[in-house]
């Protein structure tokens, strides 16, 4: 029995080694470890990886994106998200902090025509506001948005403007130079939803998104009849959003290395958010849970974050608490964000970092892979887009587990729709998420 573990623990080193020279600090886009082998675990992985239960992820991601549904920033289902972690977390007997923090303000409104049909639409942060009860207007065909395509029968309507050539911004700017009261973009492609419009800064006018189809149903029924439309913008002011820490230190070991585990819980509007970023959440969830009790010499915390959509805001606000002293007895951030997707193409497990390098915590994933034998490859990548940004930016080796397409590094077609449900969530690549992440932070945080 001994000399069989021995074995094991020579070959997982010299394996390591292998895994560090596949990547050279260098490369320049991405470089990939070849798929493992069948692996052999050590004891402390089976620890993990026989405890990891898919079923219970599984089930956490269907409870977070059909029970609860779309959990954008600020609203009572990204409370109720907030609940569900912090009342798991508790009953795991983890030392819980729950950090409330105000989010930007965020426009809402309502966009009809005469005929009283309603026109689906979003209101980009930095919109300008209308009347209470709105502005009621003619719209006027404005095409691109040049300042040629405005004459004087601009003032006083809603410019009607096509997405493209121009930046939204551009647009915004010339309707308003033409005396135009307000703005509605159309999309110029197929999407399933109306467009988010980042438009850069406050507008001088009220401004909404449309998608393709509603453009040209308006360019049809209201500016070729001189019909109008209402169109009612404000902004939702004081809002909150949570984070939920959960921590567990070391016995017997004072000013502890500090390793943060972390998922975001809340989606994009309309979005269930079962991939993003239900997967994230569920699987660090069960991650806690095995852990929960096992003897560590390094404290670890667990960031169940918020309002990263609009923002990476909940991550910024977690690392903007740590002290200075805790900064730098930070060692380590594993961040899940979309890790179990069941889009075919996305076979690979991208590790994004800032700065495209290997930090500690790819060095500890690679490990793992070997000896616990992760059928997928594992993906060095450079890419931010997620909250071990914030962790990266403060000096933190941070790491994004996130699966992609190899080679195009695509991300599955439901990505922030509302078609992201748990029909194109995998079980077994919660699993293998959970085996692999799990592996390489208990290698990290174990008493040895
Ligand atoms: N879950 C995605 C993560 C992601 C990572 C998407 C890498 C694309 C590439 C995340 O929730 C997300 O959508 N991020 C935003 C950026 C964020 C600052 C709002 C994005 O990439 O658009
Ligand atoms: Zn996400």
């Amino acid at each position: 029995m001994k000399k069989s573990r021995f074995a094991a623990l020579t070959l997982s080193a010299s394996l390591l080694l292998s895994g560090v020279v596949m990547m050279p600090a260098d490369f320049g886009g991405q470089a990939t470890a070849e798929a493992a082998k069948p692996g052999n675990p050590a004891a402390f992985d089976q620890k993990i990886i026989s405890r990891i239960d898919a079923e219970r992820i599984y089930s956490d991601v269907r409870y977070l994106s059909e029970t609860i549904g779309p959990r954008v920033a600020g609203t009572a289902e990204e409370r109720e998200a907030a609940s569900l972690i912090r009342e798991r977390l508790e009953s795991y007997g983890y030392q819980i902090e729950v950090q409330e923090f105000s989010i930007p303000d965020k426009m809402v409104g309502h966009l009809a025509t005469s005929n009283g049909d309603e026109v689906k639409a979003t209101f980009p942060s930095g919109s300008g506001e209308t009347p209470e009860e709105g502005l009621t207007a003619q719209l006027y065909d404005a095409g691109f948005g040049y300042p040629d395509d405005f004459t004087e029968a601009a003032e006083g309507k809603i410019a009607l403007i096509s997405r493209g050539e121009l930046s939204f911004r551009d647009k915004i700017d010339n309707a308003a130079a033409a005396g135009a009261a307000g703005v509605i973009i159309y999309d110029n492609s197929e999407a399933s939803g109306p467009p988010n419009l980042s438009i850069g800064g406050d507008a001088p006018l009220p401004v909404a998104g449309i998608k393709k189809v509603s453009g040209e149903a308006l360019l049809e029924d209201v500016v070729a009849t001189g019909g109008t439309v209402t169109l009612k913008v404000d902004a939702l002011t004081g809002q909150t959003s949570q984070n939920i820490i959960a921590t567990r230190a070391p016995k017997n070991v004072s000013n502890p290395d500090i390793v943060h585990v972390s998922a975001h819980f809340d989606s994009v509007p309309l979005a269930p958010g079962a991939s993003d970023n239900a997967t994230g959440t569920s699987t660090a969830l069960e991650i806690a849970r095995v852990l929960k009790s096992y003897p560590i010499d390094k404290e670890v915390r667990f960031a169940f974050v918020g309002a990263e959509e609009i923002g990476l805001v909940g991550s910024a606000h977690y690392v903007s608490t740590l002290t200075e002293d805790e900064v730098s007895r930070s060692i380590a951030n594993f961040n899940m964000d979309m890790v179990g997707t069941a889009w075919e193409n996305a076979t690979a497990i991208y590790m994004n970092t800032l700065d495209g390098l290997p930090n500690i915590v790819t060095e500890a994933a690679l490990s793992a892979q070997e000896r616990i034998g992760t059928p997928s490859e594992l993906v060095l990548y450079k890419r931010g887009s997620s909250d071990h940004v914030n962790f990266h930016e403060a000096g933190i080796p941070a790491v994004n587990f996130i699966r992609r397409e190899p080679g195009t590094a695509a991300l599955e077609p439901y990505y922030h729709t509302p078609q992201d449900t748990i029909e194109f969530v995998s079980q077994e690549r919660l699993k293998e998420a959970g085996d692999l992440v799990g592996s390489a932070l208990y290698s990290v945080i174990r008493k040895n």
